[in-house]
């Protein structure tokens, strides 16, 4: 949750919706976050979701009933969508099974939630909760982007892990704080303006084995291109993300694609290349590996040790041209930042490069923020203020929607 989240939900009405899914103890968390942050809770759940968390723990926490049944009470019941609609300023449904999910995309109001769903005239937000086959499949993706193109509505995308079913992969679903701050930012304005778009980011240093115990490396943390991922899903883009080191929590919507040296992901890029549509480079690859890998850790002999080293390929370079692909790198320097940068957007062929002053106080490796120039093939450039990794992350990102725009009128 952001720092603001208290005087952004003080008194917002939401209607959480809880479906059927081994998941749904995650919507106790969400309600507490919710009425934490000062906001308040109405829970309507589906009669399976009630199989795998009692009413009676959102009465506790909430101080209101809860609502299941369509025609379970008095003739007043009979209008209990409407009224709960009407009172609603956000409906979140966490988690949402692939049968409320298809439900919904097709209009079907056919229990309580989903005629309080589609009865709601107010924004949804969908939190899909599936084992990882399931939310791979077809009429599910489908219905997922259905649901997404509708105005007022957005999925909160679920996160790779291990699920209740023992499988691994997409679709647990994403940490309660997660969803309140993916809430917070879509009532803000956030749009998912990424549908269609298959991002692969790559982030952090590349690692190049010298012995079993020792590396040559540098100083990415990967928090730049974790941001940009982070970012790219939320705007509902389908998001690899190609990285040696791993995000401190995983990120919702995104596929991890762990590599260790610059040719791993070399070949993790070329493998995923057929079906990337936008491709962000912010790792910072080494240029050289050592010559030889030894076998057993190296002993200490006396005088110096000369290692040496080999060209690593360059992976921009090795791309076969795509005129549909948008092919975005980053350039880190200490110098001439922008002459520098500009070489390198030439030479690797890019549609824009982020040229990265990394002397500047608060820019580059490590921290959180980072101030960049966009500069763009086509001879135009951004240049941006100081600015969170995330901000950044958007701005490039709007970027790439411009040059998709671009390339679809050329
Ligand atoms: O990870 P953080 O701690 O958040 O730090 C962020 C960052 C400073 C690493 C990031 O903002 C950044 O500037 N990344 C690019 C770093 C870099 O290695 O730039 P370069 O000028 O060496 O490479 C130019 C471009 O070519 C990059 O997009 C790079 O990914 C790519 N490259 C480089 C070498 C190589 N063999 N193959 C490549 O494709």
């Amino acid at each position: 949750m952001t720092q603001q989240s208290g005087a952004f939900w003080a008194g917002r009405e939401i209607l959480l919706g809880v479906s059927g899914s081994i998941a749904a103890y995650k919507s106790a968390e969400l309600a507490r976050l919710f009425l934490k942050a000062g906001a308040k809770v109405q829970v309507v759940m589906t009669s399976s979701a009630k199989q795998f968390i009692a009413p009676l723990t959102f009465f506790s926490l909430t101080g209101r009933p809860v609502y299941d049944e369509m025609f379970s009470g008095g003739p007043e019941e009979a209008t209990a969508h409407i009224e709960l609609a009407r009172r609603a300023d956000l409906v979140v449904v966490a988690p949402a099974t692939a049968q409320l999910i298809g439900r919904l995309a097709n209009g079907l109001a056919s229990d309580l939630l989903s005629t309080t769903i589609i009865a709601a005239d107010t924004p949804v937000v969908i939190a899909p909760a599936m084992n990882p086959q399931m939310f791979a499949h077809p009429a599910v993706d489908a219905n997922i982007k259905t649901i997404a193109s509708w105005p007022g509505y957005a999925i909160a995308p679920p996160t790779e892990g291990e699920l209740a079913c023992g499988e691994f992969g997409l679709g647990r679903l994403a940490d309660p704080p997660g969803i309140v701050e993916f809430c917070e930012w879509f009532l803000s304005g956030g749009k998912q303006d990424l549908q269609g778009e298959h991002v692969v980011v790559t982030a952090g240093p590349t690692f190049e084995d010298l012995d079993p115990v020792r590396f040559l490396s540098n100083r990415s943390t990967g928090k730049m291109g974790f941001a940009i991922a982070q970012v790219a899903a939320r705007r509902g883009a389908q998001v690899s993300l190609v990285s040696s080191v791993s995000p401190p929590t995983p990120i919702p919507g995104c596929n991890h694609v762990k590599v260790r040296s610059a040719q791993s992901m070399h070949d993790a890029i070329h493998a995923l290349l057929p079906e990337t549509t936008a491709l962000v480079m912010a790792a910072a690859v080494a240029d050289y590996k050592p010559k030889e890998q030894a076998p057993t850790k190296i002993k200490k002999k006396a005088g110096p040790l000369a290692i040496e080293l080999d060209r690593n390929p360059d992976i921009l370079a090795s791309l076969p041209k795509d005129p549909k692909r948008i092919t975005v790198g980053f350039a880190a320097e200490t110098d001439h930042v922008e002459e520098h940068a500009l070489g390198k957007l030439k030479r690797k062929h890019l549609d824009m490069i982020v040229a990265n002053d990394v002397t500047q106080p608060g820019s580059g490796f490590g921290v959180d923020t980072n101030q960049v120039v966009l500069l763009k093939a086509d001879g135009s450039s951004e240049s941006l203020p100081m600015l969170s990794k995330v901000e950044v992350a958007e701005r490039l990102l709007d970027q790439v929607r411009t040059l998709r725009a671009a390339k679809e009128r050329s």
